[in-house]
């Protein structure tokens, strides 16, 4: 397609709440140790948010962004919130994000694809700057999942923890950087699998919904293991052959951080060695939409992302959500 604006990023931004829970925490009074949580998982602690709400992360990242690029909020064309643990169910998260974070002039909405959130989002946020129409998007990974985990499953609480990062795109008349290509799918046959069945319009919330526990999280780990592990690998071996890339073109990796194992079977499907994956799951756990931007942002300010660098983004989440971006980093 040609297209007379590409959409690149031009500044990050993370927010992680200060509480730390090691493993060791789980070890007080569940079945669980913390050589069998790094060993499967590759999780040594993660982040909870002990007051506030899934936009106090959102806003704190958009805040760090705003800092580290000296930016008015009133420049802000537009906010996307990807999340699956809004503040509400409605307003959208953006909104009062956007008040927040004093953002008078924008417009936004959430996005809910779970942990492919921010992939979905990127995209979408992409296409209202290749429109012409905004030139400074706001695109948000935020999910405080503290809120939706039962902490008496060890077969879930141990895996998730609560984070935001943001990502600001911008258009540039350039070709061939930015946000190149993306193969995005959704298979709704997975729904079950990975799912919060409560709360909603097919279940509101009543006592027995709150007895039954369908306010939390509910994962058949292994199911979507198997998928996540051959779904990931796919789309980032189809868009590297779509695009011409072999391993060795490829500067990062940045996979969704879920399992450390997943992640090292999608790194070997592509041909990418583990110094050419970003990885920060072990400090964090799965934070959900936040994983693959706080990524970015920690290797970015590293030093180690540079102008010119191909990354292949990857995701994959309840849903099923799953898909690839190939994107080329497009600022020093
Ligand atoms: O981000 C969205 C997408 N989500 C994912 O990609 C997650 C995909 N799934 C996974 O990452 C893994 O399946 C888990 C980490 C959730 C589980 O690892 P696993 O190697 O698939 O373990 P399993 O579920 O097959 O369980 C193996 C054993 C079971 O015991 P038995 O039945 O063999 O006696 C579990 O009960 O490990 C047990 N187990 C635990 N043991 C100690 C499960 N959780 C724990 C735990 N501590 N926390």
């Amino acid at each position: 397609m040609n297209k007379k604006y590409n959409a690149i990023i031009t500044g990050v931004g993370m927010y992680v709440p200060p509480k730390v829970l090691d493993n060791k925490y789980f070890e007080q009074y569940l079945d669980t140790n913390d050589e069998w949580i790094v060993t499967r998982t590759g999780i040594k602690e993660r982040r909870i948010l002990e007051n506030g709400a899934t936009s106090d992360l959102a806003a704190g990242a958009v805040k760090d962004l705003l800092a580290s690029k000296n930016m008015d909020p009133m420049e802000i064309d537009a906010i996307i919130v990807a999340t699956v643990t809004p503040d509400m169910f409605f307003p959208a998260t953006a909104c009062i994000v956007q008040d927040k974070v004093g953002a008078k002039n924008a417009w936004g909405f959430d996005l809910s694809a779970a942990c492919s959130g921010f992939l979905f989002a990127l995209r979408t946020g992409a296409s209202l700057i290749e429109s012409g129409q905004y030139r400074k998007v706001i695109v948000v990974g935020a999910d405080k999942m503290s809120a939706i985990v039962d902490y008496t499953d060890r077969n879930t609480c141990i895996l998730f923890g609560d984070a935001a990062s943001a990502v600001l795109l911008e258009p540039t008349e350039e070709a061939n950087t930015g946000i190149i290509d993306s193969i995005l799918r959704v298979d709704g046959t997975g729904q079950e699998a990975l799912y919060m069945k409560g709360g909603g319009s097919l279940n509101p919330p009543s006592h027995q919904t709150v007895d039954n526990k369908m306010h939390f999280i509910y994962q058949d780990g292994k199911a979507v293991f198997k998928v996540a592990v051959v779904g990931m690998a796919d789309v980032s071996a189809e868009i590297m052959e779509k695009n011409g890339l072999t391993g060795e073109d490829v500067a990062f990796l940045v996979p969704h951080q879920a399992n450390l194992r997943i992640i090292d079977a999608t790194a070997q499907r592509m041909g990418v060695t583990r110094e050419k994956v970003m990885i920060n799951i072990d400090k964090y756990g799965n934070t959900t939409a936040a994983t693959i931007p706080l990524c970015l942002t920690e290797y970015y300010r590293a030093g180690k992302v540079k102008k010119g660098d191909n990354l292949i983004l990857a995701a994959f989440g309840a849903g099923f959500t799953w898909g690839s971006i190939y994107l080329k980093w497009a600022i020093d």
